[in-house]
């Protein structure tokens, strides 16, 4: 699991942990609430803090990592360059606060609101080169409320999204034909 914050999604993620999936460990790009929420589990963790060099980085980031099935990213802030990319191909994915492909970035749940979209909702996708690009696999809508303010609207976003990426992971298939890759099945 990659997280950058809070960890709330960390959380559900091991609290739904069952038979059907286990977090081996956490990596984070700084020290955050996430790492706590692993530690307190008894889960390993590991700061790859991002330095002058990106790509040093991506490959420290991908050794904290290790070889797990499925990586996910959840609430992790850092675009993922190719060097890490490359180690996981399609096995990387990630939970995204909006209906890709509109309003992708680490600010959808604010442009969703601009906009003025009665509709918005979560999205899990796979992670490729791009930022928020990767294909779906999943989405749940939200409605957007008269009242609603960034804060609002994305805690309510949150709610989906933890139930949604704990579907997706209990769905994971292992890709026979496809050398170690992944598929959901949800
Ligand atoms: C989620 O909305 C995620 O999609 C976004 O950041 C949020 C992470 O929340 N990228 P938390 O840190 O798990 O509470």
């Amino acid at each position: 699991m990659l997280v950058s914050g809070t960890g709330s999604l960390l959380q559900a993620i091991l609290d739904s942990q069952d038979e059907s999936y286990r977090v081996d460990k956490v990596v984070a790009d700084k020290s955050c609430q996430g790492v706590e929420r692993a530690e307190a589990a008894g889960i390993a963790s590991e700061v790859v803090s991002l330095g002058e060099d990106r790509a040093a980085w991506n490959q420290a980031l991908a050794a904290a990592v290790g070889q797990p099935d499925v990586v996910v990213s959840a609430g992790f802030m850092k675009i993922l360059g190719k060097e890490f990319l490359d180690h996981f191909a399609d096995r990387i994915i990630n939970t995204h606060p909006a209906l890709l492909p509109a309003f992708p970035g680490a600010h959808g749940v604010r442009d969703a609101l601009a906009y003025g979209v009665k509709v918005t909702g979560s999205t899990v996708h796979y992670v490729d080169a791009g930022v928020d690009t990767g294909p779906i696999i999943a989405q749940e809508p939200v409605r957007v409320l008269a009242d609603d303010d960034e804060a609002s609207l994305h805690e309510r976003i949150k709610v989906v999204e933890r139930q949604l990426i704990v579907r997706v992971l209990r769905a994971a298939v292992r890709d026979a034909d496809a050398a170690g890759g992944i598929t959901f099945d949800c």
